[in-house]
């Protein structure tokens, strides 16, 4: 059985003060016997992390960056390393989200190299994938699928993979309020599994974590979340609102 992730990818939304506030209201509101059943992550900005991992200290909730670059230090100005996530204690990175492939140029083949990075820094991946509208109208979505993951996982290893999580967010579905329908989301995710299955083995593929994003709100979570192949959300605006983000938690286990 894998268990179900509901993780908030703030992308560039919130100050240190405005961090603060969301966990003080979330774990004043959150029930902790859920915690048990269903993993949380939260992805703030880079200057939240710290504040982020002391207000978890003593809860069970994940605190991950959203990007960072794959050399351990070095000239590359404005860029964090994976060496000082670790030592921050961040265990966890989103890598690929369209936003970084779209504005900053994130190439499969620099994905290739963060998802590398991270898994030899001990760092866990979320690593995310997605077509345009126009791929899906074309009919090309399975095919650009599988060409992502290929490249994106090129040297992974049967061992590694098991800490690498993926994230399928139709690039037309973010922010748009469009959203995949649970039929075409668990279709794609099955299709992702199948893949993982071929590069990989059964074992793994059933293993594997595959989240859903992409306009996930409370009133569509629930019907997306009991779909067998949909074993989790990444969820961007609706994670920003503490009392959002905890109805989307709460549909994972109803
Ligand atoms: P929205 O939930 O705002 O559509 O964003 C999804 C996303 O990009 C999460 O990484």
């Amino acid at each position: 059985m894998r268990k179900k992730l509901i993780a908030g990818n703030w992308k560039m939304n919130k100050t240190v003060n405005e961090t603060i506030r969301f966990f003080d209201n979330l774990l004043t509101n959150i029930d902790h016997s859920i915690i048990s059943k269903v993993d949380i992550a939260v992805f703030p900005p880079f200057l939240d992390l710290y504040v982020a991992l002391e207000k978890c200290k003593k809860i069970d909730i994940i605190i991950g960056a959203q990007n960072m670059y794959y050399k351990d230090e070095g000239a590359y100005t404005g860029e964090i390393s994976p060496v000082m996530l670790k030592e921050s204690g961040v265990n966890n990175v989103i890598i690929g989200h369209s936003e970084r492939r779209c504005y900053f140029n994130d190439s499969d083949n620099v994905i290739n190299e963060k998802v590398l990075s991270a898994i030899s820094h001990n760092i866990n991946p979320i690593l995310c994938i997605g077509e345009t509208e126009k791929e899906r109208k074309d009919n090309k979505h399975f095919t650009v699928i599988e060409r992502q993951i290929k490249r994106d996982l090129f040297n992974i290893n049967s061992e590694n993979i098991r800490n690498i999580t993926i994230a399928y967010e139709p690039i037309w579905a973010i922010g748009t309020g469009k959203i995949a329908t649970p039929d075409d989301a668990d279709e794609m995710h099955k299709h992702i599994r199948h893949i993982i299955g071929e590069i990989y083995d059964n074992e793994v593929a059933e293993n594997l974590r595959i989240l859903y994003g992409g306009s996930v709100k409370p009133n569509n979570s629930k019907s997306l979340l009991e779909r067998n192949n949909i074993d989790g959300a990444l969820i961007g605006g609706a994670s920003l609102k503490p009392d959002l983000f905890l109805e989307i938690i709460k549909s994972a286990i109803e």
